[in-house]
């Protein structure tokens, strides 16, 4: 289904919301396409947010599908605990791998075990190669290029990262692969065009959605911006 991969999708970052009014929060970006929900543990980022109870509660009241952007480390030992929190999509990180073929199957196959569809995600911090992910691809449902070094938002969108988005559509064009290949940080209506056009298809967007009072407005000037 490569049409539906290259669906064009806005991720809004929750990181960037106001977490006492999480309800009403949600409520704002119900045009949005997925839910970004940002985990993270103080040791493989050098900040804290939010474990599975927390995940569960916005579950219960999302009106998109949840993006979850594991930023810890073994995330292996965390994944059951994630996809019964409700995760529909599950990304990990290469970097806190030593097994990343394996744990991307794992995602797949614990979904199915429960009777749903859970989407394995690959993500890439800003220094590492999309090389890290060739082997890997078969496995992978999505995959998410880091475009600042993860851990807070409200930073600069790296450039640099162009390249890589370029070459891992290349390979996905290459193989026939409907790999949704998504974009973290730094995303606003000045630069999202260069996402695109690099070949990303999945835009988290934080601050440049939550740091806007009219968020339905925010939401739809991203997706003007692609066009
Ligand atoms: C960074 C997180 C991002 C962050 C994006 O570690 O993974 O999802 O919330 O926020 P902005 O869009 O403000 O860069
Ligand atoms: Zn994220």
């Amino acid at each position: 289904m490569p049409h539906r991969a290259r669906a064009i999708q806005i991720a809004p970052s929750i990181l960037a919301s106001n977490f006492v009014e999480l309800a009403s929060e949600l409520r704002s970006i119900e045009s949005a396409d997925l839910i970004h929900v940002d985990v993270m543990d103080g040791h493989f980022v050098p900040n804290l947010t939010i474990g599975p109870p927390v995940v569960a509660a916005i579950k219960k009241v999302a009106p998109k599908p949840l993006d979850v952007h594991l930023m810890i480390e073994r995330p292996e030992q965390y994944l059951e605990a994630y996809i019964d929190a409700g995760a529909d999509i599950l990304g990990v990180h290469a970097e806190a791998c030593a097994h990343l073929h394996g744990t991307l199957g794992q995602i797949r196959k614990l979904g199915r075990e429960k009777g749903r569809e859970v989407r394995s995600c690959a993500v890439l911090n800003p220094s590492t190669p999309a090389e890290a992910l060739e082997f890997v691809l078969e496995e992978t449902d999505q995959i998410l290029v880091m475009t600042v070094n993860p851990g807070f938002g409200g930073q600069s969108f790296i450039e640099a990262m162009l390249p890589k988005i370029e070459k891992l559509r290349g390979w996905i064009e290459k193989r026939g692969l409907s790999i949704a290949l998504e974009v973290d940080g730094g995303i606003t209506q000045k630069n999202i065009g260069l996402a695109a056009a690099a070949g990303a298809n999945v835009f988290v967007a934080g601050t440049s959605v939550f740091g806007e009072s009219d968020r339905k407005l925010a939401i739809e000037g991203l997706r003007r911006a692609i066009r």
